[in-house]
């Protein structure tokens, strides 16, 4: 909250801005009924409802809900060499491990590690040490997406990760979207919390605009000095187009949803969140209450 309001007091377009009481009670209580809260605090959940209507979703390789899915995890992802690790219930990038296998072991992050570790990891989660509620939890293995190549311009060739594109819909209606790119510190992820940087993109061109990192407006990246204006995010068009339908599958009237673009199977849909953050004014320099109206 500190840094939106910051930023409030320099910018001239700071009167549309959306606190979190206002994203609260004009947005997620009158929109969002709660008993469709369950179709989006789960990714698999999520991910299973979207697919059943045709919405592109990373593949599910694995679930871990017990000691046997645990003990089977090996097996079943024998024929695997790229995956992500997930908590069903996690948020803001927490728990999530891009996981790539390595001659007899793996390697994340630059760690390299053997199957009890990833075990290990996978137990964290199942005890909830990444879940909203920090009840347990169910862990997951998911395929893992690879960047479209024009990302590799907003992104650099050297960082590991993709990017992800975020939309906010309003009654099946689009109002602000972001991309947000992950960074060198980010470990793959492109979370703001985990040092990812949210990228404006202009609703009507599918154009990038200026970005936001740290809560700071960046106009180039820190890492790689190139500017982020002008880009035109791939599948931006289709991305635009599910949200509408993923409106309406879920049954809830204010959400995020989170996109990424593979090179090869284009958009696919990560997840939806019922209480989008409000970072996403920062990277846009617009406010959502102006947006609304
Ligand atoms: N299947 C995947 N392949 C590659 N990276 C992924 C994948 N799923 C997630 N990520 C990375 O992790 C980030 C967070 O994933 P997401 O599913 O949105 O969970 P969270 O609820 O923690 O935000 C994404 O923005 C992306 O950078
Ligand atoms: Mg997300």
């Amino acid at each position: 909250m500190f840094s939106l309001l910051r930023w409030k007091n320099y910018l001239p377009t700071a009167k549309g801005v959306l606190g979190i009481n206002g994203r609260n009670l004009e947005l997620v209580y009158p929109h969002n009924d709660r008993q469709f809260f369950p179709n989006v605090d789960g990714k698999i959940r999520c991910k299973e409802l979207l697919a059943a209507h045709d919405i592109p979703v990373p593949k599910t390789f694995h679930v871990v809900d017990g000691p046997r899915t645990l003990a089977a995890w090996p097996e079943k992802l024998s024929k695997v060499d790229d995956f992500v690790v997930k908590p069903n219930r996690g948020y803001g990038g927490n728990g999530i491990m891009l996981i790539r296998r390595n001659g007899r072991g793996f390697i994340s992050s630059g760690m390299t590690l053997d199957t009890a570790e990833i075990s290990f990891h996978v137990v964290q989660i199942c005890n909830g040490a990444f879940s909203l509620d920090n009840i347990s939890d169910t862990a997951f293995f998911e395929e893992t997406i690879v960047n479209h190549p024009a990302l590799k311009q907003l992104i650099g060739d050297d960082v590991e990760g993709i990017a992800d594109v975020r939309l906010i819909v309003r009654l099946q209606q689009p109002i602000m979207a972001m991309i947000r790119i992950p960074t060198g510190e980010s470990e793959g992820k492109a979370n703001l919390h985990q040092g990812g940087i949210g990228i404006g993109i202009d609703l009507a061109t599918g154009r990038t605009l200026d970005g936001c990192y740290r809560n700071r407006i960046v106009t180039t990246h820190p890492e790689t000095g190139r500017a982020f204006r002008g880009i035109s995010v791939p599948g931006f068009a289709d991305m635009l187009e599910f949200s509408k339908h993923i409106s309406q599958i879920v049954g809830l009237g204010y959400i995020g949803i989170d996109f990424a673009c593979d090179h090869r199977s284009g958009p696919v849909a990560l997840e939806v969140n019922a209480r989008p953050g409000l970072n996403i004014q920062i990277a846009n320099q617009s406010g959502l209450k102006s947006r609304l109206r």
